[in-house]
């Protein structure tokens, strides 16, 4: 397996086994029928379970795999546990590759934006991502082998107005992913940070969409544009990759 995995990249999928978070929705949902396509056994993770199950549906009428484990990430403990479960759900290979991707985020200025909201999205943005890690990473480095992608955000990167608390929690992924990449790549695990502009998915909703610059919503990218770049990305080993443009850089980690 560290053979196949090895120093090459990562790009034959078929049998692997991955834990999505996020994905009922967006670009977890996309990366997760994608992988699903290419022959991965696939561990969705999020709180709607009903939506958890119609992915799954598709990803097994389209001839793959794929376990639900609803688990609201706001509580990391919890978080913790469903990384446990997918362990379990995907032997006899265990979690092979982790995409911590649940997040959301909002635009509005610091004094109108509640405490405890800005701690419940810390929370499901960055603390879920370290628990998951957290309940993975000894399977891996067991077996010297594994991949952990965090979808942050370009705004972890640059400043962007109305988005304060969720820039800082897409900042600390960064730093955490990072950090933990020079842990563990001497461990067979390799580390890669992703961080879209603006991609077309339910992220967005209608006031969002208002309010958003012209220039930007001409900027959005399709969800598939952005699966594709992650999984050349993993292809090619890369942990960083930018394309510098304000309103859509996608940089895939260092
Ligand atoms: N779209 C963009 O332009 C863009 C740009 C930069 C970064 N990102 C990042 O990309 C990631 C995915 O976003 P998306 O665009 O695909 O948005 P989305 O369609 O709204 O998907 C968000 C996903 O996160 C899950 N989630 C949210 N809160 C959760 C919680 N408390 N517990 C468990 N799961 C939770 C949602 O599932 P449930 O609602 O079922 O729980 C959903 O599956 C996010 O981290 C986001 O910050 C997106």
């Amino acid at each position: 397996m560290v053979e196949r995995m090895g120093r090459k990249g990562l790009s034959d999928w078929t049998g692997r086994g991955v834990l999505v978070t996020g994905g009922s929705s967006g670009i977890g949902e996309a990366l997760a029928r994608r992988l699903g396509r290419e022959g991965a056994r696939v561990a969705l993770v999020a709180r709607r379970e009903a939506e958890l199950e119609r992915v799954a549906d598709e990803i097994h009428r389209a001839g793959g795999q794929a376990h639900v484990v609803a688990c609201d990430l706001a509580e990391p403990k919890a978080a913790f546990e469903a990384g446990v479960e997918a362990e379990r759900l995907l032997a006899p290979t265990g979690v092979e590759v982790l995409v911590n991707n649940a997040g959301y985020g909002g635009h509005r200025r610091l004094l109108e934006w509640p405490l405890e909201d800005v701690e419940r999205m810390t929370a499901v943005n960055y603390l879920a991502s370290v628990a998951i890690t957290k309940a993975v990473l000894p399977g891996m480095v067991r077996r010297r082998s594994g991949w952990i992608v965090f979808i942050a955000s370009v705004a972890g990167k640059v400043a962007t107005p109305l988005e304060a608390p969720y820039a800082a929690s897409k900042a600390a992924v960064l730093a955490f992913a990072e950090a933990l990449s020079c842990e563990v790549e001497g461990q067979g695990v390799h580390v890669l940070s992703v961080c879209p502009g603006v991609i077309d998915t339910p992220f967005f909703g209608p006031d969002d969409l208002a309010q958003m610059p012209a220039v930007a919503r001409r900027g959005m990218v399709a969800v598939d544009g952005l699966v594709e770049r992650v999984l050349q990305a993993l292809c090619h080993r890369r942990w960083f990759f930018s394309k510098n443009s304000w309103k859509n850089l996608i940089s895939l980690s260092k």
